[in-house]
């Protein structure tokens, strides 16, 4: 953090959080907090609710939630640095410059000084796009179709023929080598000292989904290699956890994204009016980017080439995003190479037109099966229905499989009966090795389901905790934060901890202060409007209490007996486990 905790909460405090999200979201008073249509993802019922009490927002359908400077932080796209400016200003705080404890700012400084050095190379790239060297790239670019709107908005840029230009800038603004070698922006060598990485080539800087610049890709003019040239990973940059234009398409607020290959189908169909477009930029599709999507949306139209790499790459991409509970479907370009290519010919309407038209993911599958196939030939013909028959019979609802089995009878002209039959057959004689399939994948989920619930537990009691002083007084003769085994929820326990012993109060927005990831505040504020206590009686508050509690230790002794080394460790071990039998809280009689 760049100012102190103390100047930081006071302009949280200043800033109430109704006030401020008014002006962006209608809110209606409903008892005690105010609701709306949250701004986050699309809804048609209020799901997003704001507490004045907790001075914290959440949406119960989507999961974003935080304090003041959260909301300013997602919705304004800003770091939290600018949240604080704005905040500040909003109020008129005035911050010091350079105000901040030293150690903290040592942190944060590498992390910091690299999002400056890219936004800086942005603007640098930027500007020689419309200077004189910067004809050529510009001309490419109208080539290409692309407006000059388009082109601000994607910060499109172009580095120089000459080679040192970037350094020579970064250098003119007091840069040490160290942190520009870290950049990955300037490399270093014996022979001929420091260069640009890039030169020569059009410049698309690749943004994390709040808007700052953390990479870059380049590609060349005409037709030389490699087309596409790209900044490494650092310590802002991590290809796998990120998906270009996210920054842009989540606030699209469009029922499914679209996912295609490259920078410049993404720009394409942006500029046609699909601002629901993201790509994964020519790597493999990964899990982390699945469910970095699945905080956005809960189906994705595929949009990847239509060569053979593309279908591959469609393939291995469909059951990562099922994996996260995200439906599939998938577009067919052809003609077309791509999504580019598409529009340019076609143009959004006809595009459009191919999005109704989208496939299913087990449509595609089948697809892809059936190209492999002489369908004019009775013995490669029944290979592919054979095949076919056993995709369907891993379906895993009935309704599914008879949808499939009709419309696969419908399009390859067979009768539906003979393929009922064949997938009947084939999931019987797969019986028992499915029944093994489901047993190992039921171990899976129930060692996550134990893992689940100890962690739902962490998770209640750290609710409970914020709202009853009396229930913290007699929860913390047992519990210690040390027993809150998950990292965040660890962490959060040692500041309720603390905040209650400091002030007799716990004030959630505080909290909420100490994380400067968007996604850990999201977190926490789900756990502070978590409402588990709602229509419950005493009795049965305390019943879960004790529950709770005792879940919570037993899951803390165990990992403990686990890592015991000596004798005395033991011993308390025992005690220990002796007095979690015996616990009961009692908490109606006061
Ligand atoms: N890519 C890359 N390096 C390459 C080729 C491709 O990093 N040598 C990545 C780029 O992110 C590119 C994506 O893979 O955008 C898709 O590649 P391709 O289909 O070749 O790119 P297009 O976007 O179609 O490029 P263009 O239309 O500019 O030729
Ligand atoms: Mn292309």
């Amino acid at each position: 953090m760049f100012y102190s905790d103390d100047l930081i909460e006071e302009i949280r405090t200043q800033n109430d959080v109704v006030d401020v999200i008014s002006p962006y979201v209608t809110l209606k008073k409903r008892s005690n907090s105010y609701v709306g249509l949250c701004p986050f993802h699309s809804e048609k019922s209020p799901s997003f609710v704001v507490s004045k009490d907790k001075q914290m927002y959440h949406c119960f359908g989507c999961g974003a939630g935080g304090n003041v400077i959260t909301f300013i932080m997602e919705y304004e796209n800003f770091s939290f640095v600018e949240a604080i400016k704005m905040l500040a200003a909003r109020v008129n705080i005035e911050l010091p410059e350079g105000e901040a404890s030293k150690e903290t700012k040592m942190q944060n400084d590498l992390k910091h000084n690299l999002l400056e050095i890219y936004k800086q190379a942005a603007k640098f790239y930027y500007y020689n796009l419309t200077s004189t060297q910067g004809e050529a790239a510009l001309r490419y670019f109208d080539n290409r179709g692309i407006t000059e709107e388009t082109r601000k908005k994607f910060g499109l840029g172009y580095a120089n023929v000459y080679s040192g230009g970037l350094y020579a800038y970064l250098k003119k603004q007091g840069y040490q080598d160290t942190i520009l070698k870290e950049s990955g922006l300037i490399a270093f060598d014996e022979k001929n000292g420091a260069y640009d990485k890039f030169w020569s080539r059009a410049m698309f800087p690749i943004f994390d989904v709040h808007g700052r610049v953390i990479a870059f890709g380049g590609r060349v003019l005409g037709d030389g290699m490699p087309k596409y040239l790209n900044s490494p990973e650092t310590k802002l940059f991590d290809k796998s956890r990120n998906l270009y234009a996210l920054n842009i398409a989540r606030t699209s607020r469009k029922p499914y994204l679209l996912v295609c290959e490259g920078y410049m189908d993404v720009i394409a169909l942006h500029q046609a009016g699909f601002n629901n477009a993201v790509a994964s930029l020519g790597t493999a599709f990964t899990p982390q980017q699945a469910s970095l999507l699945k905080r956005y949306t809960d189906l994705v139209y595929l949009t990847y080439d239509s060569d053979e790499a593309g279908r591959k790459a469609t393939l291995r991409a469909i059951p990562i995003l099922k994996e996260v509970d995200i439906a599939v479907k998938v577009l067919n370009l052809k003609p077309y190479k791509d999504p580019d290519d598409f529009i340019k010919a076609e143009g959004a309407d006809a595009f459009e037109q191919r999005i109704n038209e989208a496939t299913t993911s087990i449509m595609f599958e089948i697809e892809v099966m059936e190209s492999n196939t002489n369908m004019k030939d009775p013995e490669s013909k029944t290979n592919f229905l054979n095949k076919v028959g056993e995709r369907i019979s891993i379906l895993t609802t009935g309704i599914e499989r008879d949808n499939y089995i009709e419309a696969v009878a419908a399009k390859y002209n067979v009768n539906k009966q003979n393929l009922l039959d064949l997938v009947n057959k084939i999931g019987a004689r797969q019986g028992l090795v499915s029944e093994k399939h489901t047993q190992t994948s039921t171990e899976r989920i129930n060692k996550k389901d134990r893992e689940d619930v100890v962690l739902r537990a962490q998770k209640i009691l750290l609710t409970w905790l914020i709202d009853d002083i009396n229930l913290f007084n007699k929860v913390k003769q047992i519990i210690q934060p040390q027993d809150f085994k998950d990292e965040l929820y660890n962490k959060v326990a040692k500041m309720v901890y603390e905040q209650y012993e400091l002030d007799g109060k716990v004030q959630p927005a505080k909290i909420i202060n100490q994380f400067e990831e968007v996604e850990d505040q999201r977190k926490i504020a789900g756990i502070f409007s978590a409402e588990v206590k709602e229509n419950i009686t005493p009795s049965e508050y305390e019943k879960a209490v004790n529950e709770t509690v005792k879940r919570i230790k037993k899951y803390s002794l165990d990992v403990m007996s686990r890592n015991i080394q000596e004798l005395d460790e033991l011993q308390i071990l025992i005690k220990e486990q002796a007095k979690l039998q015996k616990l009961h809280i009692s908490l109606i009689d006061g």
